[in-house]
């Protein structure tokens, strides 16, 4: 089967202030040492991969005294146009949600709502042509699920994470095509339920093993053709091109320290739809 790439519009973070102080989930330990030099590298490796698969990379300016702004993913969730804030969890990342508002504020984004309730942007929140997917139970509120559905417009389906090191819904699961609602996930992430409403919407999804999903490797980025993921990940490289993608591995081993990857460090700008006339 063919895929078509689409241009795509990101928004990163540099980890010039990347470290591991604390530690708010599973893969964050401030005892193991963090390679800065390597992580911005690695980083701009990510970057640079994007640009060359023609996509834009708008750049936030990271701030000394937070070193999580390089998952970019968590500080927003954009479609059509619209942005939803984040509202984070933990009181060392709190600030990073008025940096990312103050940003789409300058780059001409006018409809920007402050949430009232937590939501820690891409990080859990999953967007298919149908459904906007959306993770609970680590960090998340579930009440931020009916504020988004009643934002967007879209429905919102609640999924529960149980499984501390897949703590945000991107750790998870991916989109590979939202045009096509195909997504790949690994299933131990989820409750019974949820499992069972995935394979209820999603009957032809892509499974992930245990092994592929504990290199991070539903951390990925699709443009509906390249999938961007963990290069150790490989379990999923043939099954991807089975399917018509072209898997590219990246190495974000500094990052991984931090429990992020390749999607953490990647918002999307979904754009408004064209207009027609
Ligand atoms: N250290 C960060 C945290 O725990 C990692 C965030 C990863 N981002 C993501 N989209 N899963 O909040």
């Amino acid at each position: 089967m063919h895929r078509d790439a689409s241009p795509r519009r990101y928004l990163m973070c540099p980890p010039a202030h990347f470290r591991v102080t604390y530690s708010i989930n599973p893969w964050m330990d401030p005892a193991k040492p963090v390679d800065l030099r390597l992580a911005l590298t690695q980083w701009e490796d990510l970057r640079d991969r994007y640009l060359s698969l023609g996509h834009t990379v708008e750049l936030l300016e990271p701030q000394p005294g937070l070193p999580d702004m390089v998952f970019a993913a968590n500080g927003a969730t954009v479609v059509d146009g619209r942005v939803l804030g984040a509202r984070f969890a933990y009181p060392e990342r709190i600030a990073e949600a008025a940096l990312h508002r103050a940003w789409f504020l300058d780059h001409g984004f006018t409809d920007v709502k402050e949430p009232d309730h937590v939501n820690e942007g891409e990080g859990d929140f999953a967007v298919t042509a149908s459904y906007l997917l959306a993770g609970r139970g680590f960090r998340s509120s579930p009440l931020s699920h009916p504020e988004a559905q009643e934002f967007f417009g879209r429905p919102v389906i609640g999924l529960d994470l149980v499984d501390p090191r897949y703590y945000h819904l991107d750790t998870a699961l991916s989109v590979l095509d939202e045009a096509a609602d195909e997504v790949v996930y690994y299933p131990g992430a989820f409750s019974p339920g949820s499992q069972a409403v995935l394979r209820r919407l999603f009957p032809n999804a892509l499974l992930a093993g245990e092994q592929d999903a504990a290199a991070l490797g539903l951390n990925a980025v699709s443009d509906g053709r390249h999938v961007l993921l963990p290069q150790a990940a490989v379990g999923l490289f043939d099954p991807l091109r089975d399917r018509g993608y072209e898997p590219i591995g990246m190495d974000l081993s500094e990052l991984l320290k931090g429990g992020g990857s390749v999607k953490c460090c990647t918002q999307e700008l979904r754009p408004a739809p064209a207009a027609t006339r």
